[in-house]
């Protein structure tokens, strides 16, 4: 299932999306790197199990270019997702495998080489 263009997300950009998992709707929170490459975590803080964002598809950041939960301000790494200050420093982010082919980022992992 295709999340998004990759054209709308700019590097370093977050972008919220809805997609099925486990066959229930989720918000997931798309990130691109520098080096083009996207990351996904369900939008759910470690937390207290709240979105992150503060309207939907809205994100703060951090001075630093951490991802801030809007709820009670704890800051992620986009690297890897480890919540690095605030109240579940050293939890994570649950991160959902996704990948980019034809312009789109996907759902799923890429499939294997042939
Ligand atoms: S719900 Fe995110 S910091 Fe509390």
């Amino acid at each position: 299932m295709a999340l998004a263009a990759l054209e709308a997300l700019p590097r370093d950009g977050l972008l919220a999306v809805e997609a099925p998992l486990d066959g229930a709707p989720e918000s997931l929170i798309l990130h691109r790197a520098a080096d083009g490459g996207v990351r996904a975590w369900l939008n759910v803080c470690p937390h207290a199990g709240r979105r992150l964002d503060y309207a939907p598809g809205m994100f703060l950041r951090s001075k630093a270019g951490e991802l801030v939960c809007a709820v009670h301000g704890a800051s992620f790494a986009l690297d890897d997702g480890r919540c690095v200050a605030g109240p579940c420093r050293g939890e994570s982010l649950r991160a959902v495998a996704v990948h980019c082919a034809d312009g789109r980022v996907w759902l799923g992992a890429a499939p294997a080489a042939q």
